[in-house]
């Protein structure tokens, strides 16, 4: 376990403007939100977000009757309150590392791009496999070391780092990229069972989302996605949570909350979040916001 894990900060991030918005991914997205509807239940009562950034993605959750939207970045969520709204969404500013919940209230989890900016997974993984409830569904996408480019490059000696080999690799500060056997075995050793795995993301080339219109490499990754071969960059996978002790699914919202330092009791006093100690969190703009506690 790493002692303070690194955070890829996206405070004040450009990230939709210089990533998604007119910057010729909607191939990428559209598949992303098929696979979502894909492998998401039918109905559910309350999913987190993790890194949920500036809601991308959020309305294809719009299965569960109540979505928390949670990400380090405080920008990020204002700009997604701001499209959004508050009826069925709830804002959280915190760490991934530190989930400022009660164990057992989600029976439904998400994680789309965020994986790859986590040092440290299986610190990570404990918490969420903590708020989860028995029989959760949690959604994780995950970037794929053992992918065709990075075979290739590693043939031809063009790259360092083994595309085979089990740990995670760095390839740029706070970017790692996963082997699909080493993100088995984590989910599993918290009791998660992995019931699907999409491979997608397979025709992620300029020259050729240029060439080939859109929904036709929509399609074609659809039949990729049904090969199962794990050699995308880019990998989805449902995992359902095993029986747990704590299930507290049916508490009320504000219930939700426990303290990202103790795990104690929290109590609302006007716009603060307190813990037991007069520790206190504040509410900003309709964001519960755990990143640092009130200074006074
Ligand atoms: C590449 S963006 C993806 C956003 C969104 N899931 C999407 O697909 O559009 C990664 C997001 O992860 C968030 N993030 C990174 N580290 C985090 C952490 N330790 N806790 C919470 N969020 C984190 C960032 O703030 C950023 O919004």
């Amino acid at each position: 376990m790493v002692e303070q894990p690194r955070i890829c900060d996206y405070e004040g991030s450009d990230y939709r403007t210089r990533f998604w918005e007119g910057q010729g991914r909607n191939y990428e997205d559209t598949v992303e939100r098929q696979v979502l509807r894909r492998l998401l239940p039918e109905h559910g009562k309350r999913l987190l977000e993790i890194g949920a950034g500036f809601g991308r993605l959020t309305q294809e959750y719009n299965m569960y009757e109540q979505v928390v939207l949670l990400d380090y970045s405080f920008s990020q969520l204002q700009y997604a309150r701001d499209q959004l709204g508050d009826e069925g969404y709830v804002y959280v500013a915190a760490d991934a590392y530190k989930l400022p919940f009660k164990p057992g209230v989600f029976d439904g989890a998400t994680m789309i791009r965020v994986l790859h900016h986590f040092e440290d997974v299986p610190n990570v993984f404990s918490g969420i496999q903590r708020v989860m409830s028995s029989g959760a569904t949690f959604v994780l996408e995950y970037a794929n070391k053992r992918n065709l480019k990075a075979m290739a490059r590693y043939a031809l000696r063009r790259q360092k780092w083994n595309p085979y080999t089990y740990e995670p690799v760095e390839f740029v500060e706070l970017n790692y990229d996963f082997h699909p056997s080493y993100i088995l075995r984590e989910l599993q050793s918290i009791g998660f069972s992995t019931q699907e795995y999409v491979p997608v993301s397979w025709f992620r080339m300029g020259a050729l989302k240029r060439a080939v219109p859109m929904n036709m490499l929509v399609a074609m990754d659809g039949m990729m996605q049904s090969t199962r071969w794990l050699l995308s960059p880019s990998v989805f996978t449902k995992n359902v949570m095993g029986q747990k002790t704590t299930n507290n699914l049916d508490v009320a919202l504000l219930d939700i909350f426990a303290c990202p330092l103790t795990g104690g009791a929290l109590t609302r006093e006007d716009d603060r979040m307190v813990n037991a100690d007069g520790v206190a969190w504040a509410i900003t703009d309709g964001i519960y916001d755990f990143k640092e506690p009130i200074i006074e």
